[in-house]
């Protein structure tokens, strides 16, 4: 035993903590820690001082009614957003986002509400958006089939033809290649923002079963959604907002649907 161990032990009574009980705590550590998130639109407080934890590899769910604050919450973890107030720490370090290629940078993605994909150009072109393949001053229009084909068989998912313009896709399909896309980029965090709103039963059930292959492969998923049911489907933990702040955490084993709709339409704000 070394000298500085025995002073721990001396110090207090107990042998110092193995490499495993040190690796354990680590891992446990938060991953990513908002604190005092405030962000106002004019007149409008979006956030008005909110805290929320984000751990390695979980699926957490972020409820609310409308206009609680969610997108902006989760914009302003993607970069999308500067917060007014507030701080954001990495692996228990302070960072500051100056746009969405900073958090990029920091291996967060946000599949955004509108998905912000090309009507008019194709999968293979959409995959690539703004890094494109090039061979001399041409695009590699071989290359980038051939890896658009191996992001989407990484996932399992299934698009007859690359080279259909986007907009003669299904909402499902369009919403699993927003999805490819935020997941090519190797995130850590990935955001998902209502992925599930406009979609049929059966493409529903494709995109849970998508974050649950995203999650998997080791990513942490926020999932903003509406369709409470999903999260017991996907979820290990829940956050609750309601005006712009964060009023309840559950684990997903220790929550029901009629416990999430009151914490939703603010019982637990006013007990
Ligand atoms: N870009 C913006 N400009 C002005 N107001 C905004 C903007 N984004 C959000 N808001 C307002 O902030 C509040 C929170 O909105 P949002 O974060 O979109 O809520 P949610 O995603 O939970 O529905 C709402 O009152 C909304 O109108
Ligand atoms: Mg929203």
């Amino acid at each position: 035993m070394s000298g500085r161990q025995q002073d721990i032990v001396a110090d207090t009574g107990r042998a110092p903590p193995s490499r495993s009980d040190a690796e354990e705590g680590e891992r446990k550590k938060p991953h990513i820690e908002l604190r005092g998130i405030r962000k106002a639109f004019g007149s409008v407080e979006a956030l008005r001082g909110v805290d929320l934890d984000i751990h390695r590899g979980e699926c957490l769910g972020l409820v609310g009614d409308n206009a609680a604050g969610k997108s902006t919450l989760t914009k302003i973890l993607s970069g999308t957003y500067i917060p007014d107030s507030g701080t954001i720490a990495i692996d228990g370090q302070a960072v500051r986002f100056s746009g969405p290629s900073s958090a990029r940078k920091r291996n967060i993605e946000m599949v955004f509400q509108d998905l912000s994909l090309c009507d008019h150009i194709d999968v293979v072109g959409n995959l690539f958006l703004g890094r494109e393949i090039t061979r001399g001053p041409f695009l590699d229009g071989r290359t980038m089939l051939a890896e658009a084909r191996e992001m989407l068989d990484a996932l399992d998912i299934r698009i007859p033809r690359l080279t259909a313009k986007v907009a003669q896709l299904s909402g499902g399909q369009r919403q699993t290649i927003a999805i490819a896309r935020a997941a090519s980029f190797n995130p850590k965090v990935l955001i998902m923002d209502e992925p599930t709103s406009a979609l049929a039963v059966a493409e529903v059930e494709a995109v849970l079963s998508l974050i649950n292959r995203v999650k998997a492969s080791g990513v942490a998923v926020i999932l903003i959604t509406h369709r409470l049911q999903d999260l017991f489907r996907v979820c290990d933990r829940v956050a609750v907002m309601y005006e712009g702040t964060k009023v309840a955490e559950r684990e997903i084993a220790d929550t029901d649907l009629q416990d999430l709709i009151g914490l939703i339409v603010g019982e637990g704000a006013k007990s």
